[in-house]
């Protein structure tokens, strides 16, 4: 067995390790970039169709930087964190505008652009440009943290200096793209979260949270914190022709960029229907809760027949949505929801 943590790892990548992504397909930069930002939250399995979709409409950085907005969210629409699509967007712009369509190649410039981060910048380097940089994700957090029994939650500035000392030093200089992969498959496919399958591991032999039998222990959890609940009355306007009232979210904030229901309080429904110009037949639709990062959103959806409907959207944010040819722009989750519950009425 050899040595050297790498050396290990990449004899078990050739043998086990994932080799037929998409994005390990036909790799640039822009490529390796888009799937990177896709993963950052969502796993492989989930990515794959919308990466394929997002690819075949946005080919190249200068399609995506041409594209509006709203098609860009529309191809995210379910895929969740949509400051990423956001962002992706924006840094087409940039790297079109101000780079003349070619991706920068240091870590600095990469890090510059909203929503790479140091580790993201490092996976582009590695993967697309054949440099030697290090990652940290994830993935790669828990493969460290158990390997090194480094304790404390990753999240913590401190923990997370550490993890990087350990990812640079482990990093070789040859084969980093490699390597780059086969940690992140070895933390995606053996060192998972729960029932590690530590007896196929190609690092177990000197992983210090094994050799010591507390793998369970490592990475440290996040501090609970009980989340906050906010409540909203959602309002489901559907006309004669059957669609729905959509307004879009200011671009800053909660679901910036999508385009939701109209939302109020809960005993202010009358007055927010009069305001949209708004009359029918009320109905309570099931309550559900949301949960964001920081809290958790209780929605109560009301549904309103309307049995008259003015020009109330005559304004540019707000639009009568068309479930039968549905515009391409990106959808909040509980209007995906609530379109499902109304379909299976
Ligand atoms: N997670 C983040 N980047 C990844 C990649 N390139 N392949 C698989 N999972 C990943």
């Amino acid at each position: 067995m050899p040595d050297l943590f790498s050396d290990r790892l990449l004899a078990w990548f050739d043998q086990h390790g994932r080799h037929h992504l998409p994005w390990q397909q036909d790799i640039t930069p822009y490529r390796v970039w888009v799937s990177e930002i896709m993963l950052q939250q969502t796993q492989v399995a989930t990515v794959i169709p919308y990466y394929e979709r997002f690819l075949a409409r946005f080919p190249i950085v200068n399609t995506l930087a041409e594209a509006n907005q709203d098609e860009v969210l529309h191809l995210w629409t379910g895929l969740g964190y949509y400051a990423r699509g956001r962002n992706l967007h924006k840094t087409a712009t940039i790297i079109t505008e101000q780079f003349n369509g070619k991706f920068p190649e240091t870590q600095q410039e990469l890090e510059s652009l909203p929503g790479i981060g140091r580790s993201t910048a490092g996976a582009i380097r590695a993967i697309a440009m054949q440099q030697h940089a290090a990652i940290l994700d994830g993935n790669v957090k828990r493969v460290l943290a158990r390997h090194g029994a480094v304790s404390g939650w990753p999240g913590q500035p401190a923990v997370a200096k550490e993890l990087w000392v350990d990812a640079e030093s482990l990093t070789p200089e040859s084969r980093t793209a490699d390597y780059t992969q086969a940690i992140m498959d070895l933390g995606a496919t053996i060192c998972v979260r729960s029932r590690p399958q530590c007896p196929d591991c190609p690092v177990a032999v000197d992983c210090k949270a094994f050799t010591e039998n507390l793998v369970d222990q490592y990475p440290g959890k996040k501090p609970k914190k009980d989340k906050p609940v906010r409540s909203t009355c959602m309002l489901v306007a559907q006309n004669p022709a059957g669609e729905l009232l959509l307004k879009k979210r200011p671009t800053n904030g909660l679901w910036g960029g999508l385009w939701s229901f109209p939302e109020c309080e809960l005993n202010d429904v009358t007055s927010t229907l009069d305001q949209l110009s708004i009359s029918g037949k009320l109905k309570n639709l099931p309550a559900f809760r949301h949960t964001f990062t920081h809290f958790h959103l209780d929605i109560a959806p009301i549904h309103v027949t309307c049995s008259t409907t003015s020009d109330n959207v005559g304004e540019p944010n707000a639009m009568w949505y068309s479930l039968e040819s549905p515009q391409s722009v990106g959808l909040t989750r509980p209007v995906t929801k609530i379109i499902d519950t109304l379909t299976k009425i």
